[in-house]
């Protein structure tokens, strides 16, 4: 009997050590009893970090969408799968079965074939949160076709880009999308990306807003009709376990995104897991992730992680501001979630609104709260767990990347005692490594260092599409046999982790390693501040100096800027030590974020570094308004 669901800690750790004594065992015993394969493999693991060389599986043929959608019909068939939220909450919710999906996804998949997508074809979706979005994403996966989803609030610039890099022969797109009270026109954003793209040769578009759009005649087709003279029956196509499912992009520090490549049998065998485990997903339950399917979150904890698990995944068009702050918890309310998965950035931004807009809802289905994204400051765990958890429903704070294709730290809810700003433990079958300054690895508890994994997990992405060369140097140059997150952690005393941050965000003042993390968790504290985000710049004396930049909260009254900066010094003073104490602190409307919500510190440290000279691309921020307020006001 495998272990597939984790109910206590110590059970945790016994699999924990399992998995690590005999990796090979391990998830060939998990592969073998849960999933679907039309054949087994030959091989578990082969693997060569100095290459970089992974393969999982190998041999094993499968797809994916046998596992998230046929092999439940027999005895899910008319449970809901996913479950659509309208961005306008006067619009029905629908309700769409196993069995719905099933026909769905297969009438999609013959009409991409109908217009000559074959297996191994690159697919761009660029559409918004919509039923559309997650059926492309598996019909796309039930032919063999490689999606690349990129997310809809990326511009037309941003958009040609990926369509070229990884040379996409088809567009799907919508009319346009709604956003809270606003409208967007996704397709006239196709039409300038495409004036760059000689490579796409059809554009297929749902129909959301109904919108009077122009439609390029030999180019663009409406969808709904290809769809209603499509078959519903499409034989899944037979995939080898290292077949490339998906691409999605993420922006590295320099140079061009990097489309990171995930291929079949491992990221699913791993993302099934951990689902499984980090959510405590029961049959019946109703899970929702917050995140858009244009990010990872979404691809892993949205669409194929649930799925493989016979789960009800909501999926939501809207925004948590939209008709007002309480929509996220009318939601759990009106469709009694179990376990909801958000982000730090959001769960801020409700925080600012107050407690009040809380208590209005019944919020008692809550089993498990998700954290992802970035750290989680302290103030913000303390207000999700006491106003939405009710102190009741654990936090589970999930570090990983768009590179691991799963949740790599975690807590496992009711098993792993959580502590405010930790991911804690590592999760079944990661071998994690803090690294120090000489590239040597750090032993023991109580440590800071520099984060790696020193063995391969399933779903791990493999390379990045037509630059493997890059993949090599980003991830595995910096230390020999061993993947580099990029991310800085320390590991306390029983062994827990706490990411502070990416290691490019460390300052190092007077000779002392400051991460920014618990110096805004400290800043955050004061109650008129809503937000922070701490930089380096020079100093004389202590070769870096600190630089605040501060959101308050909005409480209708002025506040006096000198005595707040004072007030903010001695929390910071007192819970790190005057070693940590700004020495500037610039009050803003707002920080300059990324639209998934990071903080733009590359941005910031700019600005007070007075180094504007070439902020880089701007545009692609979800807010590029506040750059020049804040360059206006640098201190
Ligand atoms: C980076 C990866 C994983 C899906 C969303 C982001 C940061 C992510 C946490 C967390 C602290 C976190 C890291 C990581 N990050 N989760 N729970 N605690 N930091 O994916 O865009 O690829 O970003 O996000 O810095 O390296 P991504």
């Amino acid at each position: 009997m495998s272990n597939y669901h984790i109910k206590h800690l110590e059970e945790y750790y016994q699999v924990y050590r399992k998995s690590v004594r005999n990796p090979e065992g391990f998830w060939e015993e998990i592969a073998e009893e849960h999933f679907l394969w039309r054949k087994k493999w030959d091989n578990v693991l082969s693997w060569d970090f100095s290459k970089p060389e992974v393969k999982w599986f190998e041999g094993a043929q499968l797809n994916i969408t046998e596992n998230c959608i046929d092999r439940h019909l027999a005895t899910r068939g008319e449970k809901t799968a996913i479950l659509f939220e309208p961005n306008d909450p006067k619009e029905a919710a629908q309700h769409i079965t196993y069995n719905e999906l099933h026909k769905r996804v297969n009438k999609f998949a013959n009409v991409l074939k109908a217009q000559g997508i074959n297996k191994g074809d690159r697919v761009c979706i660029y559409l918004p949160m919509i039923p559309e979005l997650a059926v492309s994403v598996l019909a796309c996966a039930r032919i063999g076709a490689i999606h690349s989803v990129v997310f809809a609030g990326f511009s037309s610039t941003a958009l040609s880009t990926r369509i070229n890099d990884s040379d996409c022969k088809m567009v799907l797109t919508s009319d346009g999308s709604y956003r809270g009270a606003k409208t967007i026109d996704l397709k006239g954003i196709v039409d300038e990306a495409l004036e760059s793209c000689p490579g796409v040769k059809n554009v297929l578009v749902a129909k959301r807003i109904n919108s009077d759009i122009n439609m390029v005649s030999g180019r663009d087709q409406w969808l709904q009709p290809l769809l209603d003279n499509a078959s519903e029956h499409c034989e899944a196509e037979i995939m080898n376990a290292e077949d490339p499912l998906f691409i999605l992009y993420t922006s590295g520090s320099t140079g061009k995104p990097k489309g990171m490549v995930h291929t079949t049998a491992g990221y699913m065998v791993y993302t099934a897991y951990t689902f499984k485990n980090v959510f405590q997903y029961r049959e019946n339950d109703v899970y929702w992730c917050t995140a858009d399917i244009g990010w990872i979150t979404g691809h892993s904890y949205i669409v194929y992680g649930p799925l493989v698990n016979g789960a009800t995944s909501v999926m939501f068009e809207g925004v948590p501001s939209y008709p007002d702050f309480g929509r996220f918890w009318d939601i759990i309310q009106k469709h009694k979630v179990n376990q909801f998965y958000t982000a730090p950035t959001a769960i801020r931004a409700l925080a600012k609104q107050g407690a009040e807009l809380v208590e209005k809802y019944d919020l008692s289905s809550l089993k498990v709260l998700g954290s992802v994204g970035e750290p989680i400051n302290e103030e913000a765990w303390h207000w999700y767990n006491d106003n939405v958890g009710k102190r009741n429903s654990p936090i589970v704070d999930t570090w990983w990347q768009t590179e691991t294709g799963g949740i790599m730290i975690s807590p496992i809810p009711y098993s792993t005692p959580t502590k405010p700003t930790y991911a804690t433990l590592p999760f079944i079958g990661i071998q994690p490594a803090l690294m120090d300054e000489n590239g040597d690895e750090l032993k023991g508890n109580q440590v800071d260092g520099r984060l790696c994994i020193k063995f391969p997990w399933p779903s791990m992405a493999r390379t990045i599409w037509g630059n493997h060369q890059r993949y090599k140097e980003t991830y595995f140059s910096a230390y020999e046999n061993k993947y580099f997150t990029g991310d800085g952690a320390l590991r306390d005393e029983v062994g827990y982790y706490r990411i502070t941050g990416r290691v490019d965000d460390v300052i190092i003042v007077s000779g002392h390693n400051l991460g920014t993390a618990p110096i805004e968790d400290a800043v955050n504290e004061h109650p008129a501040v809503a937000e922070s985000a701490i930089v380096g710049f020079p100093h004389d004396v202590k070769g870096s100096a600190l630089y605040g930049y501060v959101t308050l909260k909005d409480t209708g009254e002025s506040r006096n800027h000198d005595n707040l900066r004072k007030e903010i010094n001695q929390i910071i003073t007192e819970s790190i030590g005057p070693i940590a104490k700004l020495d500037k602190i610039q009050f803003t409307s707002g920080l300059p974020k990324t639209r998934s919500g990071k903080i733009m510190r590359r941005i910031l440290r700019k600005i007070a570094q007075k180094d504007t000279g070439n902020l880089g691309d701007t545009s692609t921020l979800l807010n590029p308004e506040v750059v020049q307020e804040i360059m206006d006001n640098v201190l």
